[in-house]
């Protein structure tokens, strides 16, 4: 298989010149952002990409300015003979895998931080964390410029940075949100999901549990903070080592709504700890209908 990967680029010249050739030829582009250990979720973000444009990059690139100090920076799988493999037989056209020093040259001193959306929820817990992604995704959709660029709703709240900053900075990338894609026990497919031994694995899919619960109770009319104290009882009752946060909040604005049955959709969004895997998972609620 490998004598058939693939073709990798390394540096942005590289990059654009291929894309320019696509383009010359009238071919769009979708840009799949991704930090390697690929896994069925991002093939399903690559498959959405092919339906969604001519052509297809990934690029793989492990940020380090997303990494906060004393997370799994070094620890995090670098797969990038398996990426490759995986990204031909998922008919991807061409995987953009910058060094450090090709993102972040010698005298790099730009920052892109998002305010509001980046606010609360993991960006309380992982200071820094989304000015790093911004960063990077900014970068690269300016590297790319594609016509439009895919990213998993499993990260919602980075989702959501993404899309205001693309607005921000008139970036003419449309930026399509994919399904979380979910192991048969409901779990959402991670790459950090590698860090679960047998035990751990078999408890994280009460994350989701909670989640799919808790969206039901809101659609079935329930209040949003009763709802929510119920939920977050029910995840420090589930065995997990601690309870980041649960959160109902508006899908949109990531506000949180009002008090009362949901008259618009939300979202509920959670982050767990188990062992030293931090997952993070979120569910769509719908307001009752009538
Ligand atoms: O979701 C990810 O894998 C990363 O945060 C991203 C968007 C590729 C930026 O490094």
């Amino acid at each position: 298989m490998s004598g058939n990967l693939l073709p990798i680029v390394q540096s942005v010249l590289r990059l654009r010149a291929q894309l320019s050739t696509w383009r010359e030829r009238g071919a769009t582009i979708a840009l799949v952002p991704t930090m390697g250990a690929l896994h069925d979720g991002h093939i399903s973000l690559i498959r959405l990409a092919k339906v969604q444009a001519d052509r297809v990059v990934a690029s793989v690139f492990v940020n380090p300015r997303q990494f906060g100090v004393g997370e799994d920076f070094d620890a995090y799988p670098r797969t990038e003979l398996a990426d490759a493999q995986r990204l031909t037989e998922a008919g991807c056209d061409l995987m953009y895998a910058p060094t450090a020093a090709e993102m972040y040259p010698d005298g790099f001193s730009t920052t892109v931080s998002v305010r509001g959306v980046s606010e609360g929820l993991c960006g309380a817990e992982r200071p820094g964390h989304f000015d790093g992604v911004a960063t990077v995704v900014s970068k690269l959709l300016i590297q790319a410029a594609p016509d439009v660029a895919i990213f998993g709703e499993k990260d919602y709240q980075q989702l959501a940075v993404i899309r205001r900053l693309t607005r921000d900075l008139d970036l003419s990338a449309k930026i399509i949100g994919a399904p979380i894609a979910r192991a048969p026990d409901g779990l959402a497919l991670s790459s950090r999901n590698a860090y679960l031994d047998a035990n751990e694995r078999a408890r994280a899919p009460r994350l989701h549990q909670v989640l799919a619960e808790t969206a039901l109770g809101l659609t079935a009319g329930g209040s949003v903070r009763p709802v929510e104290q119920a939920a977050r009882a029910a995840l420090a009752a589930s065995g997990f080592d601690q309870v980041d946060y649960l959160e109902v909040r508006n899908a949109d604005t990531l506000q949180p709504p009002p008090d009362g049955p949901i008259t618009r959709t939300v979202r509920v969004l959670a982050a767990v700890r188990l062992g030293r895997t931090r997952l993070i998972d979120n569910v769509a609620a719908e307001p009752p209908r009538g």
